[in-house]
């Protein structure tokens, strides 16, 4: 009798070891378009979903920002994208990718209240490149998985709200990226930039199958990871040619200092996409690229003003786009349907200091919709407890 519950216990304890490791991992089969079928599973493929005509598509434009929300970065946001609506009536969305160090939560707050989607681009955001190369699905959970617990906790966020993922520097760390966003109940990464499938876009699909994307930033994930959402950071054209995965990092730019050079710029990418496939359109940018050339960031407005005027063009956050490829409906259905409203949430508002930290010897400060953490929330003590 004792022996057997001895070795149920030991086998149990084997189970859990074998779940949690990543060698279980399979590796992915070429894509089986009868068995990977919507709302679960999609082929990485140019086809549009719900094999729609171009002209019964919405072309949806996802506006992202990446790091630190902050009291200045925080202006041009009001600026740029408050009070905006798409043609339909409804407030156009955006998504903000957030890192933890130096966030202001209440700013995170205000952000989530107006609507736009919070998601996530890691605690540490470090700046050496191979860690991220070579991070292991544990090292993952720590930087994202309780990322999402920090920002339920300290910009009081619904956790079911917080749908997606950017590694810093877009630089994926091949299968455990999507390791840890089936594991924690994430939807999608939007950190994958394709160069090969621009004209036609990649549409966002999921991983239960290989991916037939081309990977500019290795290592790309090759196993079988059902469920776990793709959207493709589909790449823009410089004046060259050239190609360039966020709209700041493009090298053969108009003048800085041109706007209307800029709009053409801009309106000349977006075309490819609303006279193609209409496969989504990423403006991905990086907030401190607008403040510092103001003539680009009114550029920009225009081109959002003009957008937001065309019936069949939808600014929105980027996993509303997920929500549409799963369910797939006809341009006139989707602009008439009621528009969602977010869930609003309040903030408790504490300012935090100075908190010293384990990683560095400098005291921070922050604020929070929370009470006081009693460290700095770092990787391993999200919470600061
Ligand atoms: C991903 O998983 C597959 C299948 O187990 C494996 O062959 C591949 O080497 C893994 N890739 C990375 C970068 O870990
Ligand atoms: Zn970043």
């Amino acid at each position: 009798m004792k022996w057997s519950w001895l070795l149920i216990t030991v086998l149990a304890a084997v189970a859990v070891a074998d779940d949690s490791s990543e060698d279980v991992l399979s590796l992915a089969e070429s894509c089986d378009q009868e068995a990977c079928q919507l709302p679960e599973c999609r082929c990485s493929s140019t086809n549009i979903p719900g094999n729609l005509e171009p002209r019964n598509t919405p072309q949806f434009v996802m506006v992202t920002f990446d790091d630190a929300v902050n009291i200045i970065n925080i202006e041009t946001y009001r600026d740029l994208l408050y009070g905006r609506t798409n043609a339909n009536g409804c407030s156009a969305g955006g998504t903000f990718y957030v890192s933890h160090e130096y966030t202001n939560y209440q700013l995170v707050n205000e952000l989530y209240n107006r609507g736009y989607e919070i998601a996530l681009h890691s605690i540490t955001h470090k700046t050496d490149q191979e860690y991220w190369r070579t991070a292991t699905t544990e090292d993952m959970m720590k930087e994202f998985g309780d990322q999402r617990k920090q920002m339920e906790l300290l910009a009081n966020i619904p956790i079911s709200e917080i749908h997606g993922i950017r590694s810093p520097f877009l630089q994926l760390s091949g299968n455990a990226t999507f390791q840890v966003i089936k594991e924690t109940g994430l939807t999608y990464d939007c950190s994958w930039p394709t160069i090969s499938f621009v004209n036609p876009g990649l549409w966002p699909y999921t991983l239960d199958y290989a991916s037939t994307q081309d990977c500019v930033v290795p290592p790309c994930p090759t196993a079988s990871i059902p469920g776990a959402w793709v959207v493709p950071m589909v790449s823009w054209n410089d004046l060259q040619g050239v190609a360039c995965s966020m709209a700041d990092s493009c090298f053969f730019t108009p003048s800085l200092t041109d706007e209307q050079a800029w709009f053409e710029f801009i309106v000349g990418n977006f075309e490819r996409h609303y006279l193609g496939n209409r496969a989504p359109f990423g403006y991905f940018v990086h907030e401190w690229y607008l403040r510092a050339y103001p003539a680009v960031q009114r550029a920009v407005a225009r081109f959002l003003d003009m957008i937001n005027n065309i019936p069949d063009v939808f600014m929105v956050n980027t996993n509303e786009v997920v929500e549409w490829v799963k369910n797939p409906i006809p341009v006139n259905e989707y602009s008439s349907k009621a528009c969602k409203t977010p869930v609003a949430t309040t903030c408790p508002v504490s300012v935090c200091g100075p908190l010293s930290s384990h990683h560095t010897e400098m005291q921070y400060w922050m604020t929070v919709c929370s009470s006081c953490p009693n460290t700095y929330p770092w990787l391993g003590n999200p919470l600061g407890l």
